[in-house]
């Protein structure tokens, strides 16, 4: 059963009716899901456990969604954190997520964020060049610490998404290759205040195929073996993708399916090849919290130019992105049902031509005042939009388990920014 349906030609959002809160909620806003974004957590999770990998932690890229409330109910499941800046640190310690279950990602990590990361005693540093190696080095020796160092390793590999989300190649700035991994072990300057823990790889976003997934967790399983160092954990990144379009839901990997991918490769691999059993640490965003969300947003007006219909609505490419940077597809869903008779283009106020959510698309006929959802916004929506044309960031609430619907973030008003 879809989180996302009609019942009784009402849109219905896990339980909560949309239109019942588009009535009381000026639009546009941003809707998420406790119950969605729990099961979703759990299933990842629990689907770990069940697969056999050992001591799993997953730990939630709040690059995805940082929001308080939503980091609040995945700490209070266990969850730990992926951060790249100490902005996300702050948040996910605040929202109660323990600084041992914290990884910090990221190309640019500044002396301060390692600083703070340093003081807070982060489970790892996911380290991505040799330059910052010698940096947290250097940085822990002056507060009298040991830094705990994961490499984040470049597996050179392809994996099959939109290369604007392709992480694992040489071209990329992205992760460190074999040889400097392993030359920087014989440099024993790297490591007086440091020790090597982990070894990682994330080599995309939105991924359906797992080929290139199975490659990664080789090359990992390769190179974690060759640095002869017992490692405590493993790190295999982020990546899952969704079914954004219907035509994906066919080829949608399982839970199940990619932790037993994930396993018959570390058995392979690694396992079958030392006694060693590091923990398996994982990174997942668009996973968890992806289909946890949706957009509402009112139509504006119609606006009929020959052939063409659009429909324009008041949420814009500043409220989400991806349809304009990716030509990502997103389902649009009318809050009451009803046949399909005009094709449209869904457009913003923005004014730039790639502020469209959907081209072509069959709707039925809409008029001013009528409330649209974007769906599967949970994830890369809120934390990516800006405030492009003066336009304050929309509202954000979370219809919680017990039904209450609470306010998680109040819109920001145009006028905080002049
Ligand atoms: N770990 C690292 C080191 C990452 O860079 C990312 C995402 C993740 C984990 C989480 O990946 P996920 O499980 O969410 O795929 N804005 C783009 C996605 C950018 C992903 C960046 N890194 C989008 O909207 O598609």
């Amino acid at each position: 059963m879809k989180d996302l349906s009609y019942k009784n030609k009402k849109l219905v959002f896990s339980k909560t009716d949309i239109s019942s809160v588009a009535k009381k909620f000026k639009t546009p806003f941003f809707l998420y899901s406790e119950e969605v974004l729990t099961k979703n957590y759990e299933t990842f999770s629990d689907g770990a456990k069940a697969a056999g990998l050992i001591d799993p932690l997953v730990c939630f890229a709040m690059k995805s969604n940082p929001n308080r409330e939503l980091v609040k109910i995945l700490a209070k499941l266990g969850s730990g954190a992926d951060i790249v800046s100490v902005g996300e640190l702050k948040r996910a310690l605040g929202a109660g997520i323990p600084a041992k279950k914290i990884v910090f990602s990221g190309v640019g990590k500044t002396a301060e964020e390692i600083k703070f990361a340093l003081k807070k005693e982060i489970y790892s540093f996911n380290v991505e060049s040799i330059e910052e190696l010698e940096l947290i080095n250097h940085l822990a020796k002056k507060s009298k610490k040991k830094a705990r160092i994961c490499f984040r390793l470049n597996p050179v590999v392809k994996p099959k998404t939109h290369k604007f989300i392709s992480t694992g190649n040489k071209t990329h700035k992205f992760g460190i290759l074999e040889k400097d991994v392993l030359d920087s072990l014989k440099n024993k300057s790297l490591w007086t205040h440091s020790r090597l823990v982990g070894l990682s790889v994330h080599i995309g976003s939105q991924l359906l195929d797992l080929r290139a997934t199975g490659q990664a967790i080789k090359r990992l399983s390769e190179i974690a073996l060759k640095t002869n160092i017992p490692l405590e954990f493993l790190d295999v990144g982020g990546g899952l993708g969704v079914d954004y379009h219907p035509d994906e839901s066919k080829s949608l990997p399982q839970i199940s399916e990619y932790m037993n991918l994930v396993h018959k490769h570390l058995q392979q691999h690694f396992y079958s090849k030392t006694d060693l059993r590091p923990r398996v640490v994982f990174e997942p965003g668009r996973r968890i919290v992806a289909k946890a969300g949706i957009f509402v947003m009112s139509v504006l007006r119609n606006k009929v130019s020959e052939n063409n219909h659009f429909l324009i609505v008041d949420g814009g490419m500043n409220d989400f992105m991806r349809p304009a940077i990716y030509g990502a597809y997103h389902g649009l869903m009318p809050v009451k049902e009803a046949k399909n008779e005009v094709r449209c283009h869904v457009v913003g106020p923005i004014c730039e031509t790639t502020d469209c959510f959907a081209s072509d698309r069959p709707l039925p006929k809409l008029k001013a005042g009528d409330h649209l959802v974007l769906a599967d916004t949970g994830a890369y929506g809120y934390s990516m939009g800006s405030n492009y044309n003066l336009r304050g960031r929309p509202l954000e609430l979370l219809a919680k388990k017990n039904k209450e619907l609470k306010v998680v973030n109040k819109p920001q008003k145009y006028e905080e920014l002049l």
